[in-house]
């Protein structure tokens, strides 16, 4: 038996000073996988911090501009576009104007900068609705019994309908949101019989009913007014039902997968990788998320940028190839600073 009286295997040669680290990192995290989220509302005359998200705004539509430009300086050029109405109605009607802030949004951005930015607009209700579902309520009857329901397909033919509104205001991408069944096949035909077979879809594959959406729904307000959002979103407790999901979504012709939360779910984002490694993959930091460390490093208790820098390399590891995050402008302005914390 051979008996090593001293390693001669040391991986820590290669730990040894920070060229060699770098030589051999195996994550990588390049400004051009990056999204940025971005909120646009009508009737403010200055971006509004988000109480919960400090460092993120809801933007008017000017100011939305300068924030891009702004952003196009440092290399970000995707975002994620969330239109907050200023009236909300039981079926989300406004969703389907053409002077709708969202319709607006996109429309400017487009003229503003072409194709010089990606955008992928965010499709779903729960912004738009009064009772701030995703999709349609309805109430159901069973014997004496009344309750309330999702109705699934009735909201697969308004999600058509807005997609269409989208990709004609000039949308990239149609990022469905909204966890109904067949969605991505009731957009993809929408779209392809409006003509727009050249506008992708992102979709919201695995989306889990998460707790760590909270700070978004302060700045959409849009917190369910009544139940939960279980019935559509997916259980944190399961794994394997994210490839069926998955599957769905590939079938029914989406272009980008995604997992949401990030960071809770790195073990699916990875799951999903090796099911799939031919389709690109994007994974959403969310809300909570960027909250969570916020807070920590507004209290002094962590450093904001090397713990950041670090998470985002965890869920590049973990198989994301695109990375939702609202830190995405912060990322790219430490990036061409120099900063370096590996
Ligand atoms: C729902 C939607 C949610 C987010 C984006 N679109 C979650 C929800 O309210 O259920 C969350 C994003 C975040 O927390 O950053 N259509």
């Amino acid at each position: 038996m051979l008996i090593l009286e001293y390693p001669r295997v040391r991986p820590r040669r290669l730990r040894k000073i920070k060229v060699i680290r770098d030589l051999v990192a195996e994550a990588r995290i390049s400004i051009k996988d990056l999204i940025m989220p971005i909120f646009v509302t009508e009737g403010i005359q200055k971006p509004q911090e988000i109480r919960s998200m400090p460092g993120i705004y809801r933007y008017d539509l000017n100011s939305l501009i300068r924030f891009i430009s702004n952003s196009l300086n440092y290399g970000i050029k995707a975002f994620l576009l969330f239109g907050i109405p200023r009236s909300k109605d039981d079926i989300g009607s406004e969703t389907l104007r053409r002077d709708s802030v969202t319709y607006k949004a996109i429309s400017t951005i487009k003229r503003e900068f072409g194709e010089e930015v990606i955008i992928f607009a965010d499709l779903c209700l729960c912004g738009y609705t009064s009772h701030a579902h995703c999709g349609l309520v309805r109430t159901a009857k069973r014997g004496s019994r009344e309750y309330m329901v999702i109705d699934n397909d009735e909201t697969l033919r308004i999600y058509g309908k807005i997609a269409v509104n989208y990709a004609e205001a000039g949308a990239d991408f149609i990022a469905p949101s909204g966890m109904m069944d067949g969605m991505v096949l009731a957009i993809r035909n929408a779209l392809d019989t409006a003509g727009f077979t050249d506008v992708g879809i992102m979709s919201y594959s695995v989306k889990y009913a998460s707790n760590f959406y909270g700070p978004f729904r302060e700045a959409l307000n849009s917190a369910p007014r009544f139940g939960d959002r279980k019935s559509y979103q997916m259980d944190p407790r399961n794994a394997k039902e994210a490839l069926k999901e998955i599957l769905l979504d590939i079938v029914e012709g989406a272009d980008i997968l995604m997992v949401k939360p990030a960071l809770a779910y790195l073990d699916i984002i990875r799951l999903v990788k090796d099911f799939v490694p031919y389709y690109p993959l994007a994974a959403y930091s969310v809300s909570g998320e960027y909250a969570m460390i916020k807070a920590a490093s507004m209290k002094g208790w962590i450093d904001e940028k090397r713990v950041v820098l670090e998470l985002v390399h965890s869920i590049k590891r973990a198989g994301a190839d695109l990375i939702i995050t609202y830190y995405a402008v912060d990322i790219a302005k430490w990036i061409n600073e120099g900063y370096d914390p590996f």
